[in-house]
């Protein structure tokens, strides 16, 4: 089917791709909520009968190990035609904290162009993008230019633990020459850009154990070490409070500076500061000395306290030395960073800093999961392709980022299959991804659906 053709049929079924959207958006696919397990497979199920009613061949939910993966293929284009692989998670991230919604985070609602839901963004709106622009193209005998895989997965937002293993097993099936990834965000509605890096992850629980249990915070306090106050030292200990630089040692060993010229590039990119600032709810940033906003978030790694819990903090006062402290952190690791190295790395320094500290009886570093960052080569023909369907249908020609978010199944990707991966997605700064009143713009649904049409025009040509 002509492109013209493709782009007339999704219009006409504007309505249609938004009430669907809808009912994916009403599924609480909480992948890190055991309550949710059923939910996520409903999740599964759904997208695998809409991959089927597109018209993709061997639509099949498969078993992970943990929350399902859903498959369809269509392989039938001419001799000699690449193969991609496109990928989306269709699992969010809780909803928490609900009180802040102004409306029900599963009861998807429009206001002001946008739909707002949990996951709505991030990313049931962008994976739906793609069933959408693959259907209108197969719709009425259509057929495509390109050979296409899905995959869809359902535990991004928890680290994709299942999924990497998964691709090692798969990777006959899921063999492919680039793979397509809608998860991520553009500079602004009028400012398109293609993601050239994520960064990579190392998440840890950490928890510091001191007496035998709580304490009367009179009888014992005083000749007790707390374990909250420790834990606040054993994390002061990781950052410098003036400079932003992360302490512990050897964390940068491996990190990939940008060059005088790719710094110079990143001024042009044009990054607003204020918006920045807006959309963080904030009236300062604070980060790595000498680095700017873009670069702490885009190119510099990071230590963050995600949570912290211990004691009692009901309302009201209660005497008590805890028996023990937690925290959960996060850090984001930039090329070439090893995550399984710098999980070590933070136990390690961790440790040294405790020896220093008696009275803390143990120490409990958990890996919950990690991943590893990438970097996107930009010449490729894919990336071309990507560029020239976005610069068609947003009238501008798109700029290359670097992402603070972490996609870990890239890399994965990367590694199992050869393949690169084409970061083209259609979000937005403001769109509250993992926060209340997450939303995704419904002009974005549409130009992204018809980016994707031009995108695999544009792809088999080059
Ligand atoms: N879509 C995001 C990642 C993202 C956000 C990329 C914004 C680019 C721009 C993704 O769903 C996500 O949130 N990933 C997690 C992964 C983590 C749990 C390993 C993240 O970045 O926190
Ligand atoms: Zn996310």
């Amino acid at each position: 089917m002509s492109i013209d053709a493709a782009i007339s049929r999704a219009q006409a079924a504007h309505d249609q791709v938004e009430q669907e959207l809808f009912e994916l958006l009403r599924i609480p696919s909480v992948s890190t909520q055991a309550e949710h397990d059923g939910d996520c497979r409903a999740a599964a199920e759904w997208l695998r009968a809409k991959l089927e009613e597109a018209g993709l061949h061997g639509a099949a939910v498969l078993e992970t190990g943990g929350h399902p993966a859903v498959y369809a293929e269509w392989l039938d284009a001419p001799e000699g035609a690449p193969t991609a692989l496109v990928y989306g998670h269709y699992d969010v991230q809780p909803p928490d904290p609900l009180e802040l919604w102004e409306t029900p985070p599963f009861e998807p609602t429009v206001r002001d162009g946008n739909v707002v839901a949990r996951g709505a963004a991030d990313d049931k709106g962008q994976l739906w993008i793609h069933i959408a622009a693959l259907r209108a193209m197969l719709a009425d005998g259509g057929t495509l230019p390109v050979n296409i895989k899905v995959i869809l997965e359902g535990e991004e937002e928890t680290g994709s633990e299942h999924l990497g293993p998964f691709v090692a097993r798969e990777a006959e099936r899921l063999a492919c020459d680039v793979v397509i990834v809608s998860d991520s965000s553009m500079l602004a509605a009028d400012k398109p850009s293609i993601v050239a890096s994520l960064r990579g992850m190392s998440y840890c629980e950490v928890a510091v154990h001191g007496p035998a249990h709580d304490l009367h915070s009179g009888v014992f306090g005083g000749a007790v070490r707390n374990p909250a106050e420790a834990l606040v030292h054993l994390i002061a200990a990781c950052k410098d409070p003036a400079t932003g630089r992360i302490l512990i040692p050897g964390f940068y060993d491996g990190v990939i500076e940008p060059s005088e010229a790719e710094r110079a590039a990143f001024v042009d990119i044009g990054f607003d500061d204020d918006e920045f600032r807006r959309d963080a709810g904030v009236t300062q940033t604070w980060g790595e000395t000498g680095w700017t906003i873009y670069e702490q978030v885009g190119v510099r790694p990071t230590f963050e306290v995600n949570g912290m819990w211990s004691g009692y903090t009901q309302p009201g006062a209660k005497t008590v030395l805890p028996a023990s402290a937690h925290a959960k952190i996060s850090m984001r690791l930039v090329a070439d960073q090893d995550w399984r190295r710098i999980s070590e790395l933070l136990e390690q320094h961790l440790r040294d800093v405790a020896a220093g500290m008696p009275g803390i009886e143990r120490i409990d570093v958990v890996r919950l999961h990690g991943g590893q960052p990438s970097l996107v080569d930009t010449t490729h023909p894919a990336m071309q392709a990507a560029s020239r369907a976005l610069a068609t249908t947003f009238g501008r020609e798109p700029v290359y980022t670097r992402e603070g978010g972490s996609i870990p199944v890239v890399a994965t990707f990367a590694a199992e299959l050869d393949a690169p991966t084409v970061l083209m997605g259609f979000g937005l700064p403001d769109d509250r991804l993992h926060s209340p009143n997450e939303k995704f713009a419904l002009s974005q649904l549409h130009l992204g659906i018809e980016t994707a049409i031009r995108f695999w025009h544009e792809y088999a040509a080059s």
